[in-house]
Order: C-alpha cells, then structure tokens, then sequence
C-alpha cells in the first residue's frame, strides 16, 4: 500500500483536471478518488489518469474514512456548502478561488474551519510567484518604509470567459460564480497585496461594475451572462492605507501596467519586480533577478521548496512539513472588499466594512448529491 496522503478531487472540470495533473508527480499525496456529477466526465478523467474509485455522489465520497483530505473544484456558488460538509465529515478542504459566492459564504466557511479545527486553504495562486517573494523580502526590510497606497491592476482587453471562448457558461452568471471579473482574475491580484500588506483591516469601500462590450448574442443566451466584465473600486484600510482596483476581462483600451505598492520610502511595481527608491539623491529604480533569487533560495535554503505553489504548498502542510499560509483568512478579507464594490455599485454610495457583513446574504446553491 502507497504511504502517500490519498486526497479526493469534487469537481473534474477544467480545474480538477489541472488538480489531478498537479499531484501526478507529488511523493507526498496521491488523488485516490474523483468525484463529478457528469458519469461521462467522471469516467474520462478516471480513465485517462487510471484513478478507479468514482463516485457521483459527494455525500457518499465523504464517507470513505481513508481520504483525508477533498479538493473542491466546483463552480463558486457550491464551494461554501461542499466545503463545509467535508470539514463537518473531518476532512481537510483546498477549494478553488474565489472563496465562496459570496462574503456570507466566505464567512460561513471560515467559521466551520475554526469550529471543527480541520485545515482549509484556498487557491490564492499569486501569493506563491517570486514577484511576490521578492517583494515581500523588500518590505519585511523596511525598503518601502511606511505603506500608504496599494493598486490591484488586472487586464484582458477581450477575454471573457464561455463569450470569448475559453471555460464554461458557468463562469459567467450569477447563480453559478456570483461574479464575473472582480471574482475571477481580480481574487488573485487583491489577495497578493493583501497578503503584502499583512491582511489590513478594512473600513470602507466604494466602486462600480460594468458589462457594456458587445459578444456573442448567442452565448450570452446559453450562459445568461449577468456578471461585470470590468470592476473598478477603491478601498479605505486602517492606518490610511488604500488601495485601487481595476480588474478587466474586456474593454478597449491598451494592456493597464502591473499592480504597485507605495511608501514613504520606496515603491514596488510588481511586474516586471521593481524597487523604485531615491539612493543618495539619486531617483532609482532597481530591478531584482527573480531567476538567480530562485536558484539561491532553492539551493540554500531548505524550506524554500514548500512554497512552490498552491499545490506543493498544500501538500506540505498536510504532511506537516511547514505551517500554512493563511490563505482562507486572505481569501475571506479579498472577498470582503470585492463584496464591497458590488454593493456600492448597486448602492450608489461607499459602503463600510460592517455594512458589507451585515448585508452580505448567501447565494449558496442546492446540490442535489451532497445530503445522505
Ligand atoms: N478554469 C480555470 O482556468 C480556473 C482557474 C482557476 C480557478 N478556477 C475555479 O475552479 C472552479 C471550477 O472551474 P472550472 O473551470 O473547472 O469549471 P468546469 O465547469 O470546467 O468544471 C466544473 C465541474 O464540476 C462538476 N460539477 C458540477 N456540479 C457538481 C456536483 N453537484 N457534484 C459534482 N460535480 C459537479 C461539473 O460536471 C464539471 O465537471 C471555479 O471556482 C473557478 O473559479 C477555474
């Protein structure tokens, strides 16, 4: 028998098969089952990398005493109640990002990781790129000095998903995702300075959503596409830190230059990784080898490799071999402002921190195969 962690895949769309080819090579965990409501789907995947316990109904996945842990990989508005029933059935959970559907879901998720003490880690892939370690070395340094503003750029100029071509129609209405731009590529960009900036606390947000670019009036019709294709934000955070958000999936306009952090000492733009300092009255802006950093932190320093990425990151924390990122308390505070610029838009007005919790509501789906 292998000694490796058998995990469970729910979910073997595009993502869960990313998953599955992510743990091939792991030494440390093994997919020992998948799980999908489509039987046709369940038995490609199950077939092409030679997994043999299927199962279509997650309830009874959940059962199986073995797995110790589920990667749930299913459209955003399953995500809290998946979650919560595995870690109310005493696994450990890695879920796709966003979070949840909403901040509720968010909170309802984070509240069953702290009750039934079991892990839960979220897809926050950008927290693990060097432009992030970097970065991070440099404020750990004192290099930025006091941090006052922060701001989270995202661009596709048409690249909105099913509409223009890539992923399914469930990325692109409000039952299944709960949001369209904001959700998918804006989860990334705000996660990685918040997790820069040690997770600030939020108080208020305003902001506005668009969806005005013409598509297919065909796949518009088959996905109900009602999510924002551009979300634009700005958010207040404690001790005068802000942060401006700009996240598109398609608009005309040119490529928008890389997410930055400012201080009073330094600046970082994040791609390409730059320290933007004035040295003995000299305005500089320096670029830092990301390759030969790499190379370096690989070959001298040990724990480097259990923050590869999100999957490698995992994998080592269930096997005990470093503490976790906090990725759901990340997770839950990006949700919180992403939250925060849909209600200001529907508001017409700023929103605080408490409104958005107070009016945060659960848009958590039924699934049909979920209860015994
Ligand atoms: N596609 C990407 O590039 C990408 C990247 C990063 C994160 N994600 C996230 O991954 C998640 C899934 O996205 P995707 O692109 O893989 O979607 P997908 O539509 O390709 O896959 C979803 C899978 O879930 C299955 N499913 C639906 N309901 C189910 C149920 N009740 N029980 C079991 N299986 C069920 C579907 O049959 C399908 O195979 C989303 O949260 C998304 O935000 C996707």
């Amino acid at each position: 028998m292998s000694d490796k962690i058998p995990l469970a895949i729910i979910g073997c769309g595009i993502i869960g098969e990313s998953h599955i080819r992510g743990y091939v090579d792991n030494p440390l965990v093994e997919v020992a089952a998948i799980c999908d409501i489509d039987e046709a789907r369940l038995d490609f995947i199950g077939d092409k990398y030679g997994i043999t316990r299927r199962f279509t109904h997650i309830g009874r996945l959940l059962l199986e005493k073995d797995i110790a842990a589920v990667d749930v990989c299913l459209h955003n508005n399953l995500h809290a109640p998946v979650s919560i029933a595995a870690m109310e059935a005493g696994k450990d959970v890695y879920c796709e990002k966003p979070m949840a559907g909403t901040y509720a879901d968010a909170l309802a998720m984070e509240e069953a990781r702290q009750c039934t003490g079991r892990r839960l880690h979220i897809q926050l892939g950008l927290l693990y790129n060097d432009e992030t370690k970097a970065a991070r070395r440099l404020i750990e340094a004192g290099r930025l000095g006091r941090l006052y503003h922060m701001r989270s750029y995202g661009y596709r100029r048409r690249g909105r998903p099913y509409v223009d071509g890539y992923a399914t129609k469930e990325f692109v209405n409000m039952t299944t995702a709960g949001g369209g731009a904001l959700f998918d590529m804006g989860v990334y960009h705000i996660s990685q300075l918040l997790y820069l900036t040690g997770v600030p606390k939020l108080e208020r947000v305003t902001g506005q959503t668009y969806a005005e670019i013409a598509m297919d009036e065909e796949r518009r019709k088959i996905s109900g596409f009602n999510v924002e294709e551009l979300g634009c934000g700005f958010a207040f955070y404690e001790n005068g830190l802000t942060m401006d958000i700009l996240e598109s999936w398609a608009i005309h306009a040119r490529p928008f230059p890389s997410s930055i952090l400012c201080g009073s000492l330094g600046g970082i733009t994040l791609s390409p990784l730059t320290l933007h300092t004035r040295e003995q009255d000299m305005e500089s802006d320096l670029a830092v080898d990301l390759k030969a950093m790499n190379y370096l932190d690989h070959t001298v320093y040990a724990d480097a490799a259990f923050y590869d990425n999100s999957q490698q990151h995992w994998a080592h924390v269930l096997a005990g071999n470093c503490p976790q990122i906090e990725t759901a308390r990340i997770a839950l505070e990006t949700q919180k402002v992403q939250e925060g610029i849909f209600m200001a838009a529907q508001l017409g007005r700023e929103v605080s921190a408490e409104e958005i919790a107070a009016r945060s509501v659960s848009r958590a789906l039924e699934i049909p195969n979920l209860a015994l």
